[in-house]
């Protein structure tokens, strides 16, 4: 008997496994599996969001027109090259789902975040991937792995789950070996973390026909629930896309809550300075743990377990104290945890519960 059958590619897909959020039987859990803000959002973005929750009746305004214009305002962007979407996923798949054909290329980088095969492969495209240089983009690799049928590149910088960037010039020298009809898609989901001598690519996407910046409200905003993110375009490209974008891709309760937390400086500022405390301060302690730990830019860390010791074995260890981890088995990194900087109490119970299960025999070793 016949039955549907889904376009080619989407069978090949591995469905997006998000962070775990249980912890069965633990007194407290602390989810360090989504990268997500461990101050939560900022008051005055919930205030917004209450004041709009009067309106819920109302469809949205369908160009997210003051959110634009403020995020256009702080970027010193043009609101007329900015769309928002539900999330930058959204923004993501629209690049793929708008100008890739059938059989077209689009090269990742080999760890890259992994939204960027799926949007490639849902939308019948073909994903290249590069090779990388200790967990970090490597250009020469991804210009080598263009061909005439390549649409896209996706960079995300700082990466999803290595947390490793590249550097301006870098990211300038990629750009100039792409045909101009390429696209290069410059992921910068973790930008506000990043600081010095990360930059952003807003810059060089002012000048290009070809580049495209997607940004999101999920991370450092504390907003991940309410689906805001945000592109920087090419005019012609924002054209293409807004004919594609479902019109009220944005609610009006998650827009009034974006500009509100866009613009409340001090909340945005106190929780780059906890990351800055807490990233370092987690990096020493597993380091003294005996586990390399991948330097990151971002508010995460890519944690290797040496040899004799399980990711997996780590992952049970610490999801029973109630630290939920991110285990890379589906990225090809199966002894490496990603782990997102918690609270004071998160990270202090992430470290004591990590230290235990390091002082267990190693797998193999001699259990007498
Ligand atoms: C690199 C990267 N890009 C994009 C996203 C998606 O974010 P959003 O919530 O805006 O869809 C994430 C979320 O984890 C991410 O890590």
């Amino acid at each position: 008997m016949k039955t549907p059958i889904p376009r080619p590619g989407i069978d090949k897909i591995a469905a997006y496994v998000p962070g775990a959020s249980q912890a069965p039987g633990a007194p407290r859990v602390f989810k360090l599996s989504s990268n997500e803000s461990p101050l939560g959002a900022s008051p005055a973005a919930i205030q917004a969001l209450s004041a709009a929750v009067t309106s819920l009746q109302l469809y949205p305004d369908g160009a997210s027109t003051a959110l634009r214009q403020a995020l256009a305002d702080r970027h010193g962007l043009e609101a007329e090259r900015i769309l928002c979407g539900c999330g930058s996923n959204e923004i993501i798949g629209l690049v793929a789902q708008a100008y890739l054909d059938s059989g077209d290329e689009a090269v990742i980088p080999r760890y890259g975040f992994s939204e960027f095969e799926i949007v490639t492969r849902a939308n019948g495209g073909v994903p290249v991937m590069a090779a990388e240089t200790d967990f970090t983009a490597d250009v020469d690799a991804m210009l080598a792995a263009v061909t005439p049928r390549t649409r896209i590149v996706f960079l995300a910088n700082p990466n999803n789950p290595t947390g490793t960037f590249l550097p301006a010039a870098e990211i300038r020298r990629l750009h100039a070996g792409l045909p101009p009809h390429v696209i290069l898609l410059l992921d910068e989901a973790y930008a506000e973390y990043a600081g010095n001598p990360w930059e952003s690519g807003l810059a060089l996407a002012r000048a290009a026909q070809n580049v495209v910046v997607t940004r999101t409200f999920s991370k450092i905003f504390g907003l991940a629930s309410l689906r805001v993110g945000w592109g920087y375009f090419p005019v012609a490209m924002a054209e293409a896309i807004n004919r594609i974008r479902f019109p009220f891709n944005v609610s009006s309760v998650a827009q009034a809550a974006a500009k509100a937390a866009m613009e409340d400086e001090v909340f945005l500022q106190a929780a780059r300075d906890h990351n800055d405390r807490w990233r370092p301060w987690l990096e020493r302690e597993f380091t003294a743990l005996g586990l390399r730990v991948t330097p990151s830019a971002c508010n995460f860390l890519l944690v290797h377990l040496p040899e004799g010791k399980s990711a997996a074995e780590a992952y049970n260890a610490l999801l029973i104290q109630g630290v939920i981890v991110r285990p890379l088995s589906a990225y090809g990194l199966p002894k490496a945890l990603r782990i997102s900087v918690g609270s004071e109490e998160g990270n202090r119970t992430l470290i004591r519960s990590f230290a235990t299960f390091m002082k267990r025999p190693a797998v193999g070793g001699n259990i007498s």
